[in-house]
């Protein structure tokens, strides 16, 4: 069978994305623009900032992922976009802009959901993971447990309540004043403390497979106001205690999930799969019950179109 090379595009949210990958499994080139820095006054994304930025990088984006490749359009098979979820009129740009030249160049265009595509950066590699298995996808906009039969097939057996967990790393860096994107922020402070007296409580909602983090949140914000005075207040300690409740909530829930749909595969995927202690945790648990827990690449776990391109792959065959 001859290769395929899929232009992946991706413009959900600050990012400008493309990349081209072959055959599923192989990325030639990932390239990332982003709009971040702008955002970064307002402590959050501005919808209408990011539109215009995607508006403004989407062709030099593409043509650097190309040039990176080493390839031209006439050696791309096919397009992949993301169609949903994420913000509208960023989403409008990637997708017209996909539309237009999968028309103009005569080859297939297909249009992926970008949560999926978060599980799929765990297969942009050559060991390839082992279906059946629970997908973990915990980004800025998502905490989801999905049952996956296949990298197209998808169950949601848990979701989140209220706040996913990346949006209250981004909440709650902003009550600290550790500004925005709040996860990596979190994640360095957090190590840079050998341990923290301080505990947050996180929500079990026994029973379920689902998660609220809206709780350690806000008792993050009362601790602040309480003790926020103090010549020391101690952030890192704070950080790092609230990083550790989210955490240990994602692996019970995510190895509850693997034991009730008996599967021995956790591919776990979104921007705080990036997470240092959530990768050690889950490896930790997960290998005391002899399940293998998959993350992606660093590079892999944030937005990107190496993911898309990938599972575009296999939604064209
Ligand atoms: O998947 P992603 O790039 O965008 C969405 O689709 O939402 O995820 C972004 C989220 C942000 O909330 C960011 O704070 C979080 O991922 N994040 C992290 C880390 N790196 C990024 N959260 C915890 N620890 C990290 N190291
Ligand atoms: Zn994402």
């Amino acid at each position: 069978m001859s290769s395929m090379n899929v232009l992946g595009i991706e413009t959900s949210c600050d990012e400008t994305a493309a990349a081209v990958v072959r055959d599923g499994k192989k990325t030639l080139s990932s390239v990332i623009a982003s709009s971040i820095k702008e955002h970064q006054r307002y402590g959050g994304v501005v919808p209408e900032i990011a539109s215009r930025r995607q508006l403004e990088y989407i062709q030099p984006v593409v043509d650097e992922a190309l040039e990176k490749a080493g390839l031209s359009l006439k050696d791309i098979d096919a397009l992949a976009v993301t169609k949903e979820p994420g913000l509208i009129g960023s989403l409008l740009v990637g997708v017209s802009f996909a539309r237009a030249l999968s028309a103009a160049l005569d080859k297939p265009l297909v249009e992926i959901d970008h949560i999926k595509a978060h599980v799929y950066a765990n297969f942009l590699t050559d060991e390839q993971p082992r279906l059946p298995a629970v997908g973990l996808v915990v980004s800025g906009g998502h905490t989801d447990l999905y049952s996956v039969r296949d990298v197209r097939v998808f169950r949601r057996v848990g979701r989140t309540r209220d706040d996913a967990a990346g949006e209250a790393f981004d909440k709650v860096a902003r009550v600290l004043g550790l500004g925005y994107p709040g996860g990596p922020v979190i994640d360095r402070l957090a190590k840079s403390v050998p341990r923290t007296d301080v505990s947050f409580k996180y929500a079990a909602l026994e029973g379920t497979l689902d998660f609220s983090f809206s709780g350690v949140k806000t008792a993050v914000l009362y601790h602040r106001q309480k003790h926020g005075n103090k010549d020391h207040y101690p952030v890192a300690e704070v950080a790092r205690a609230f990083q550790e409740s989210v955490v240990e909530i994602l692996v019970i829930k995510a190895l509850a999930a693997c034991r009730k749909l008996k599967v021995r595969t956790l591919l776990v995927g979104g921007g705080v799969a990036a997470n240092s202690a959530l990768r050690r945790r889950l490896l930790e648990e997960a290998s005391k019950e002899e399940i293998q827990v998959y993350f992606p690449a660093m590079a892999l776990c944030m937005d990107n179109a190496a993911m898309i391109a990938g599972l575009g792959f296999h939604s064209l065959n």
